[in-house]
């Protein structure tokens, strides 16, 4: 039996260099090989605990799906779908919720985190802001992976818990209701996930410090220039691990190219000369997506199409299992003995 790979990319924010790296590039190369069945998915519900600015979701859901498209997931061998088009997936989130320790849910990384900062503000409601679609997020990621019986779930390390949650609460309902449920392992690529911002910290949202994918070139270049270096001069020779140009510059390239690079900060090279290599790299590199980036999220009924398809095919392995789901804890059409 082939392996499930499934994973979901919540749609908040612009797509940048981190995204491609850490998930987009691996699942593209995935979804060229045919030894495997993959589902990727916008995670437009989870964008919804993020982000309560509507314009901003509808805007994110638009160019992570184009940008996915634009970077060669091939479709054919990958089933693409907006999360929010699966009606099957908040009716398991439900049933799962009803299997699932509100310990559980307490321990989860996401929710401790929001309790702490408002300890730390001293705050008398220590749940303050928080709802329950932030206490229970691992609930509805859970239903993702195991509507569609994933094997393998490809995230960032901080997603391992909650693939954890998942098998927890799948093995709860299976224990209880028969073995319905594939136990999902979480599969982490350590060279991959991080990738330095702009300011050298994880590039990430939240710090604000993403180099996006599909900036007009000018100012893409502008973005590249922007990266923080230290005061050392041209000449003087650099250590290139863990530099953020060097890094990224080794995220896109061949052991060849990165050798070369390692060489030239031996020798000496200038910050400005580096930017300007890196930029070049990452601009040849990303033209032709942006083109057909730029194409795609100007035709919108395209990738509308595309997802269109994607559920439909998500939907006919969803929906009878949904059906067997409803059936397993009782919940069946009155009067059919089926
Ligand atoms: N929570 C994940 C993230 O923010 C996105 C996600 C939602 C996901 N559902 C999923 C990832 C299911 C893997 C499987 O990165």
């Amino acid at each position: 039996m082939k392996q499930v790979y499934l994973t979901g990319i919540t749609t908040t924010g612009t797509p940048h260099l981190g995204n491609y790296a850490g998930a987009i590039r691996p699942a593209v190369e995935a979804s060229q090989r045919t030894d495997t069945d993959n589902f990727y998915f916008l995670a437009d519900l989870h964008a919804l605990i993020k982000s309560q600015d509507a314009s901003a979701v509808e805007r994110s859901r638009r160019e992570i799906a184009a940008a996915w498209l634009a970077l060669g997931l091939n479709t054919n061998n990958a089933v693409f779908y907006c999360q929010s088009d699966i009606p099957e997936i908040p009716a398991l989130t439900w049933l799962l919720t009803c299997h699932t320790a509100k310990g559980l849910m307490n321990r989860a990384h996401a929710y401790k985190a929001s309790v702490q900062e408002n300890e730390e503000a001293g705050s008398a409601d220590s749940d303050k802001g928080i709802t329950m679609g932030l206490f229970s997020y691992p609930v509805l990621m859970s239903a993702d992976i195991l509507m569609f019986k994933a094997h393998k779930v490809p995230v960032g390390k901080d997603q391992i818990q909650h693939i954890e949650m998942a098998r927890d609460i799948a093995q709860r309902f299976n224990h209880h209701y028969g073995e319905f449920f594939v136990l999902p392992e979480a599969v982490v690529d350590e060279s991959t996930s991080v990738l330095a911002g702009l300011d050298g910290r994880k590039m990430s949202k939240s710090y604000n410090n993403t180099i996006p994918l599909f900036e007009p070139e000018k100012r893409f270049r502008k973005l590249i220039m922007k990266i923080k270096t230290n005061s050392q001069e041209p000449g003087e020779p650099k250590e290139a691990e863990g530099n953020t140009l060097f890094e990224i510059y080794r995220a896109f390239a061949t052991p060849e190219q990165t050798d070369q690079i390692r060489q030239a900060y031996q020798d000496g090279i200038a910050w400005g000369e580096m930017k300007q290599t890196l930029f070049e790299h990452l601009n040849s590199m990303l033209r032709e997506p942006r083109e057909r980036y730029n194409e795609l999220m100007a035709e919108p009924d395209v990738v509308g199409k595309v997802l269109e398809e994607g559920a439909e095919r998500a939907r006919e392995l969803s929906a009878p299992f949904m059906k067997d789901l409803y059936h397993a804890v009782g919940i069946t059409k009155l009067g059919s003995k089926s």
